[in-house]
């Protein structure tokens, strides 16, 4: 979703901010834009489109600045245009502003601003700001920042540059991520670590309501009521490499392949000699006792982990647990209160309805564990107790290496509470891990069958419609393999658990359609097997993935995906691979951006 990056310092700020704004590429954008101070005037350049065709819109070379801003666009209002695009300029074209979120008043700002002789060119909400500012303005540019923020509502990660102040930056962030970061030579500020990792690891994660007041050599943060404060300064771990392809055609293909690797590390850390290790993040046996209610919530991929979590706790502890999309949590009467144990899952920490899910959890007075990749995040510095991913930075927008280290993320957390709670034994933990031991290999294993996956792809890659279906447990990696064909390929795919297909869907199959039916779970095959014949009866082509023991629906399947035999519990991390995979070449022979499908954004920061 949309980026930020600034810089104030002695570098030139242009070709920091452009190439900045390139490593946020992957955030998804439709347009970009950079403002910079040059001999005390503002300049704007903004284009449609890739960075490229910003960079190739005028010549950046002779406009070497000390102080610029830029932003990567995702539309919210108004269409994806150059004048949508920001940074927005005040009418008197001295004040310039980039922003993250949404201005929730714009409307009435902009009617009394209107009503005071000012124009506004754009659709946008954000065209408010720097006119507000602009209004407000009288010798300084951050007594006119704060109080322009006093009026607005919403959320907004702001960057502001003053042609009349050239040697100042403002940041702001309120309800938007925003990061600040100290180099030798200057500052920065960004929506993520991407875009500065290259130029310093030293970063501040500002919190709600901090404004920062940046000079080309100091700084001075302010908090929500406008008093100086300090703010730790964090050395991240974090390197550069992290965040380039290292020879992989996509950075999808090489998060799928980075799994077994992650997948050894998060397992290697979570237990010391079977003993579950979840250090600070782990509730004690009395706190377990004294939870009345389980919730989990998140979005897409990181809901679909959710949800294998919520059948491992069901499972191990033998307690119900609501699993609620978190976009729908928030406006549902959850009847949570005090004693409930709210579980958030989500890979950047910064997904605005997870993010309200938590504030909602917390009214109630919740105790909220959160499950995330990313250190610093607003998710894992708001909720109570945090258990990190370490899936090493998730760049594809479509979710991978982030979804496996989540399921697993979400065992050891079952198999901990179910252990304080004395539902299961050291013996059967000890059982469970060294299963979880074994999946990087046999993931290994799946990769190996590259041309399998291949052949696959090119036979369904025509298809109108895909359905994926399972039952139970394997109804929920069905859904996360139609989520992940739908939205890199643009082929139209469902998931249906397989029993309810004859209940109305099934009208949908023509001859040839092709059906995914994902078959793994023991106790349920022989039913998933009938509904498989049921479809093949009616003309679809149906693919199985089954465990590579399993040798009943080898007659009723066209193709079979075999994967190595593990525990009921844990085949979700192993068949989710060669649905990963099959997403990946039906997008590359479609010729589709895979990393960073159309519409879509990696965070996804406003409701
Ligand atoms: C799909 C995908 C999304 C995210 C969702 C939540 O591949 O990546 O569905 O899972 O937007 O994002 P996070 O996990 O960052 O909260």
């Amino acid at each position: 979703m949309c980026g930020i990056v600034g810089y104030n310092g002695k570098k030139n700020a242009t070709e920091i901010v452009i190439n900045g704004l390139k490593k946020l590429e992957y955030r998804g954008y439709d347009s970009a834009g950079i403002s910079l101070v040059k001999d005390g005037k503002l300049i704007t350049n903004k284009e449609v489109g890739r960075i490229k065709n910003l960079e190739e819109s005028f010549d950046f070379s002779s406009l070497n600045s000390n102080n610029a801003i830029g932003h990567t666009r995702w539309a919210t209002h108004g269409v994806p245009s150059k004048i949508n695009a920001h940074p927005h300029v005040s009418n008197d074209e001295s004040i310039a502003v980039v922003h993250n979120g949404i201005i929730e008043n714009y409307v009435e700002l902009r009617d009394e601003l209107t009503e005071k002789g000012y124009n506004f060119k754009s659709q946008t909400d954000t065209e408010v700001i720097p006119n507000l500012i602009s209004e407000n303005y009288n010798g300084d540019i951050l007594d006119a920042v704060f109080k322009s923020i006093d009026s607005l509502k919403g959320a907004y990660a702001l960057g502001i540059i003053d042609g009349n102040e050239p040697d100042r930056l403002i940041a702001v962030r309120h309800s938007s991520p925003l990061i600040f970061a100290i180099d030798k030579d200057g500052y920065l500020i960004a929506s993520d670590i991407t875009s500065v990792i290259e130029h310093t690891n030293k970063i501040i994660y500002l919190e709600d309501g901090d404004v920062v007041d940046i000079r080309e050599d100091s700084y001075t943060i302010y908090d929500a009521n406008h008093n100086k404060i300090e703010r730790e300064i964090l050395e991240v771990d974090y390197s550069s490499q992290d965040a380039s392809k290292e020879g992989y055609d996509h950075f999808l293909i090489k998060e799928i392949h980075e799994q077994p690797k992650v997948l050894r590390d998060v397992i290697s850390v979570k237990h010391k000699d079977y003993k579950i290790n979840l250090e600070d993040a782990a509730f004690t046996k009395e706190e377990i006792e004294n939870f009345n209610k389980i919730f989990i919530t998140a979005c897409g991929t990181a809901f679909h982990a959710g949800e294998v979590g919520k059948f491992a706790i069901e499972k191990l502890v033998k307690v119900p647990v609501v699993a609620e999309i978190a976009s729908e949590f928030r406006y549902k009467n959850m009847f949570i209160d005090d004693k409930s144990l709210v579980i958030l899952v989500s890979q950047s920490g910064e997904t605005a309805d997870t993010l309200a899910a938590l504030k909602e959890a917390k009214k109630h007075g919740a105790k909220v564990l959160a499950i995330t990749n990313v250190v610093g995040s607003t998710i894992a510095r708001e909720a109570d107790k945090v258990i990190y991913c370490y899936a090493g930075p998730e760049i594809s927008v479509a979710s991978t290496k982030a979804y496996t280290t989540q399921v697993i993320s979400l065992y050891f957390m079952a198999m901990d509470i179910a252990l304080k709670a004395e539902k299961i034994s050291q013996d059967e933990v000890k059982e469970i891990i060294e299963n979880l031991e074994k999946i990087p290999s046999q993931i290994e294993e799946i990769l190996e069958d590259k041309e399998n996956f291949k052949e696959i792809a090119d036979e369904i890659k025509d298809a109108k419609s895909i359905f994926y279906t399972g039952r139970s447990l394997d109804y929920i990696t069905a859904k996360e393999g139609a989520l992940k064909l739908k939205e890199i390929s643009y082929i139209h795919t469902e998931a249906f658990p397989s029993g309810e297909l004859k209940h109305g869907s099934i009208a949908l199959i023509e001859e040839g359609t092709p059906v995914i039916s994902v078959a793994t779970q023991k106790d349920v095959l022989e039913k998933t097997l009938s509904n498989n014949q049921e479809l093949t009866a009616r003309g679809a082509k149906v693919i199985s993935i089954i465990e590579n023991n399993n040798v009943f629906s080898k007659d009723i399947s066209e193709d079979i995906i075999e994967i190595p035999e593990t525990m009921d519990l844990l085949t979700p991390l192993l068949a989710v691979i060669p649905e990963q995979l099959i997403a990946y070449y039906t997008s590359l022979l479609l010729g589709n951006d895979v990393d960073k499908p159309r519409n879509l954004a990696k965070s996804v920061t406003v409701e």
